[in-house]
């Protein structure tokens, strides 16, 4: 481990607020540890933000690998997380276990995040962490199962889905996870989960008093223009620029103004001479 990459003793006593931001290749890796956040999720929210599907169910182990490893490339020195994929921890502790030893030894993630906190899933955070392999949760919205869930709407407004969201992020800290993500629920629950738990609350659409903050850095970055998110906000407008970018190379392709001199290669007028 390098000197300036935290363990995770060292993450879960650090002050408050931690940042996480998601990553899906080399240069986001890069920029992401430039900007100096405290851990760097490679999220399935590649399914929708990177690969242009309707929903995470479609992503892989090996997408998540191959990306995984690139952001790694990029962030050597950053706490770096990577989301277990729909399907590849549902299957008993022994499928889940094979598959986290890969993700881990092939991408040289930290620690690894999967969703939701079902007696199975709770199985496989004891198995995984007992075995040294550090466990984010994810309670909330759980985008893998959102359709079983009603879909991608707030969840914990009413009765038993409160009681079920605490429960189940109570149940994972037992289980042995590390930290516990929130996704879209009411502020004022965050609270009190962040309250009751030990570990680190990190919320995306869970209001300000999670002791962690996450977003989608393509959401955060204008680099992906979906319908508008409440959860996420718009810190850059990356896609306008760059379909300016690309309008402005176009043009001057067009009109013959690009490549320019100090673009182009000269030679000797005498090699050139024998050519003709
Ligand atoms: O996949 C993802 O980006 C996530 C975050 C939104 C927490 O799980
Ligand atoms: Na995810």
């Amino acid at each position: 481990m390098s000197p300036s990459k935290r363990s995770v003793p060292e993450l879960m006593a650090s002050a408050d607020p931690l940042v996480m931001v998601t990553a899906y290749d080399y240069p986001g890796g890069r920029h992401a540890e430039a900007a100096g956040v405290d851990l760097i999720l490679v999220g399935d929210s590649l399914g929708n933000v990177v690969l242009g599907y309707d929903s995470t169910a479609p992503v892989t182990l090996a997408d998540m690998i191959h990306h995984g490893r690139a952001v790694r490339r990029g962030a050597p020195n950053t706490f770096l997380v990577v989301d277990l994929p729909f399907g590849t921890y549902h299957t008993g502790v022994h499928d889940a276990m094979r598959h986290a030893v890969r993700v881990i030894q092939e991408t040289g993630a930290d620690a690894l995040k999967l969703e939701g906190s079902t007696p199975e899933v709770l199985d496989v955070v004891g198995t995984l962490t007992r075995n040294g392999i550090p466990v984010m949760g994810h309670v909330g919205l759980m985008p893998q199962t959102a359709t079983a869930q009603g879909g991608l709407t707030v969840q914990g407004k009413d009765d038993a889905s409160a009681r079920r969201t605490l429960d189940g992020a109570l149940a994972l800290q037992d289980a042995g996870a590390f930290a516990a993500v929130l996704e879209a629920i009411p502020a004022r629950l965050a609270r009190l989960i962040t309250e009751r738990l030990a570990i680190p609350t990190i919320g995306i659409g869970a209001g300000v008093h999670c002791r962690g903050q996450v977003l989608v850095t393509h959401d955060l970055l204008g680099v992906y223009e979906g319908e508008h998110k409440k959860i996420a906000k718009r810190y850059a407008e990356v896609g306008q620029v760059s379909r300016e970018a690309i309008a402005a190379y176009a043009a001057e392709v067009r009109g013959r103004t690009f490549p320019a001199k100090e673009n182009s290669f000269v030679m000797k007028d005498d090699v050139l001479d024998k050519l003709y």
